[in-house]
C-alpha cells in the first residue's frame, strides 16, 4: 500500500462531505464546499468530467439536465458554457449565482485548507482523464502553495472503475488512491482483496453494504476503510461502531 500523508482526525472517523455539504447547499458548487469548510469537515468530495475542449469539470451526472437549466451531456459542453450555467437554483433560488467550476478553480480555493478526495466519474467515458488529473496533481505536488500544502498531502483519487484506479496508482504513486464499492462488486473476495492492496489505500464501501466481518478483512491487510452515503445519525453510530476510517456523507455534525 501507499506510505500517505493524510490529516487523520484525532477521534473518530475522518469527515468527509459529499459533494460538498450538499444535504444544505447545492451539491459541487463552491456554496457547498465552504459550507463545508465552515462546518468542519476533514474533506470535501467532488465529482469530475471532461468537458467539449478536454477540461477537467466538477459536476456528478453524465448530463447537466438535472442541476442546471440546460440539457445534454458535459461532454458536449465546454468550459466556458458550463462555468455559465446556473448550478444552484435547482436547489434553492438563493444560490442562482452558484455555478459549474473547473477543476482548477476548486483546488486553487480550497487545496490546502481542508483535504481533497476527487472521484473521476465514468472515466471510460473519457480516455485519458487519468493522466490530466495526475499531470494537474504533480503541480499541486510541487508548489506547496504557501498553506501548507505539501506532496499532495491531503488529496486522494477515487472511482468506481478499479482499473482506472490502478492507472492512477501507477501514474502518480504518492497519492492515495480509493476503489468505490457498490451492490456489483460485494462481497469482495479474498483474492480481490489481496490484489486491491498492492494499489489502494482506502476502500470506500456503499455503508448498507458494510458489515464488521469486511472492516475486519480490510483492516487486516492494511487498507483503510470509508463508507458512503451517510445521511442520518443512526447510520453514523453504527459506522462508529464499526470502526471505519471515514464517512463520506451529506451533512457534516452528523454526531
Ligand atoms: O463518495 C461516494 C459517492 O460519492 C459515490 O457515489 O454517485 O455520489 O458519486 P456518487
Ligand atoms: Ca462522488
Amino acid at each position: 500500500t501507499v506510505a500517505a500523508t493524510l490529516p487523520y482526525a484525532n477521534e473518530g472517523p475522518l469527515i468527509v462531505a459529499h459533494r460538498g455539504a450538499s444535504g444544505n447547499a447545492p451539491e459541487n458548487t463552491m456554496a457547498a464546499f465552504e459550507l463545508a469548510a465552515r462546518l468542519g469537515a476533514d474533506y470535501i468530495e467532488f465529482d469530475v468530467q471532461l468537458s467539449k475542449d478536454g477540461e477537467l469539470v466538477v459536476i456528478h451526472d453524465r448530463k447537466v439536465d438535472r442541476t442546471t437549466a440546460y440539457k445534454g451531456f458535459v461532454r458536449d459542453y465546454t468550459l466556458q458554457e458550463l462555468q455559465a450555467m446556473d448550478a444552484g437554483s435547482f436547489y434553492d433560488k438563493d444560490y442562482a449565482e452558484e455555478t459549474i467550476h473547473s477543476f482548477d478553480e476548486v483546488m486553487n480555493r480550497f487545496a490546502g485548507r481542508l483535504g481533497i478526495l476527487i472521484e473521476i466519474k465514468d472515466p471510460e467515458l473519457y480516455p485519458g482523464i487519468e493522466e490530466k488529473l495526475a499531470e494537474k496533481l504533480r503541480r499541486y505536488e510541487g508548489m506547496a502553495n504557501g498553506r501548507g500544502l505539501k506532496a499532495n498531502e491531503g488529496i486522494m483519487v477515487q472511482s468506481f472503475d478499479f482499473e482506472s484506479m490502478r492507472h492512477m496508482h501507477d501514474l502518480l504513486p504518492g497519492v492515495p488512491v480509493a476503489v468505490l464499492v457498490h451492490k456489483d462488486q460485494h462481497p469482495l473476495s479474498d483474492k480481490k482483496l489481496d490484489d486491491l492492496a498492492s494499489y489502494v489505500t482506502y476502500i470506500n464501501y456503499n455503508q448498507k453494504l458494510l458489515d464488521e466481518q469486511m472492516v475486519w478483512s480490510i483492516h487486516g491487510r492494511n487498507m483503510k476503510v470509508m463508507a458512503w452515503t451517510i445521511k442520518k445519525g443512526r447510520d453514523m453510530k453504527r459506522m462508529k461502531r464499526l470502526r471505519v476510517d471515514g464517512v463520506i456523507g451529506n451533512y457534516v455534525g452528523l454526531g
